[in-house]
């Protein structure tokens, strides 16, 4: 008998064909509230589980006893609790590495859009307001040649660091866990304390995921330490930062500006007051919002669930002592 895939996003033609070939699939596409409850009614048969941007806590999957996997079509897995999906042997595998240029790029996106002024200028234009040349209140600073600081050196971290070194001619110093010489010796980067790095950088770029040990990280402390004229980039998720002190920072000219693509709340708020400033660049979670690497990330998942429903250890199996050979 086929096995029972609850999926909750929706994939192109060729890989739902992939899936239908291979097991039952009940699709959930739209995570209002009567997606939720048709996921909550089906959630009794599921073998495995399919999709993204869901909280899967104990109260929902406690509903789901059969259930042996599920795939995350995301890198990041906050959204899951991998003890107790450990405790439970549901083996959950992310999709790294096919994202990381892309989101890379995001970052970099919101590097140069946040320097130049990009949106606040083009919007000027838009409006029929760009009646003469601009002048230095309308100036942006430059990218190239400035310190580039990157907290959390992971995959996403080296695509910027990359970037930045051979790209921009940056200088390039970083903060994460221990120290990375591979990374040291390919792009002349140097590793600080997250002090130092906030004292020195031009650039902050957040690229780590959000942990018990990362949530709340930069806070009123951390943005009393940058630069009037740092810019802060946020690429990985919104509650590695206390909102309401980046707030604070942008609105009191602590900083330049921020660049953000994650947001404590998503979607962010319409009145939330981050709108209301121009030195803000904000995007609604794009980091790997193309054609190209979103079906990618959708195959790499559903290799990992088809992997997982058939007995066989998923590519990129997360919680690995799910696991028992
Ligand atoms: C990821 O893959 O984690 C992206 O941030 C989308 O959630």
């Amino acid at each position: 008998m086929k096995k029972q895939v609850l999926l909750y996003k929706k994939l192109s033609p060729l890989l739902m064909a992939r899936l239908h070939e291979q097991t039952e699939v009940t699709l959930i596409d739209n995570l209002n509230a009567d997606g939720l409850a048709k996921l909550r009614d089906a959630l009794p048969r599921a073998h495995g589980l399919l999709g993204a941007s869901l909280k899967l806590d104990a109260g929902l999957l406690d509903l789901a006893p059969d259930l042996e996997a599920i795939a995350s079509v995301s890198v990041g897995v906050d959204n899951y609790d991998i003890d107790y999906l450990t405790e439970r042997r549901i083996l959950l595998s992310n999709t790294p590495d096919v994202l990381t240029e892309t989101t890379a790029d995001t970052g970099f996106a919101l590097i140069l859009a946040t320097a130049r002024r990009v949106v606040e200028l083009a919007n000027m234009v838009r409006a029929g307001q760009w009646t003469r040349n601009v002048g230095p209140t309308q100036f942006g600073t430059d990218v190239h040649g400035k310190t580039l600081g990157i907290i959390g050196m992971g995959r996403i971290g080296e695509a910027l660091a990359q970037r930045g070194h051979f790209g921009f001619g940056m200088p390039v110093i970083y903060h994460s866990h221990t120290p990375k010489p591979a990374v040291e010796q390919r792009f002349n980067a140097q590793y600080r304390s997250l002090p130092e790095l906030l004292q020195q950088a031009d650039f902050v770029c957040l690229t780590l995921p959000l942990t018990a040990e990362t949530e709340g990280l930069i806070g009123a402390k951390q943005f009393a330490l940058m630069r009037r004229e740092s810019i802060f980039i946020n690429i990985s998720r919104g509650k590695v930062v206390d909102e309401a002190a980046l707030i604070q920072a942008l609105s009191e000219g602590q900083i330049r500006a921020a660049g953000l693509d994650v947001f404590e709340r998503e979607p962010l708020n319409h009145d939330s007051p981050l709108l209301q400033l121009n030195n803000v660049v904000a995007t609604p979670h794009i980091g790997s919002a193309t054609h190209e690497t979103r079906e990618a990330m959708a195959t790499c998942a559903v290799d990992n669930l088809l992997a997982a429903l058939a007995g066989e250890r998923p590519k990129n199996l997360v919680n690995t002592k799910a696991w028992k050979a």
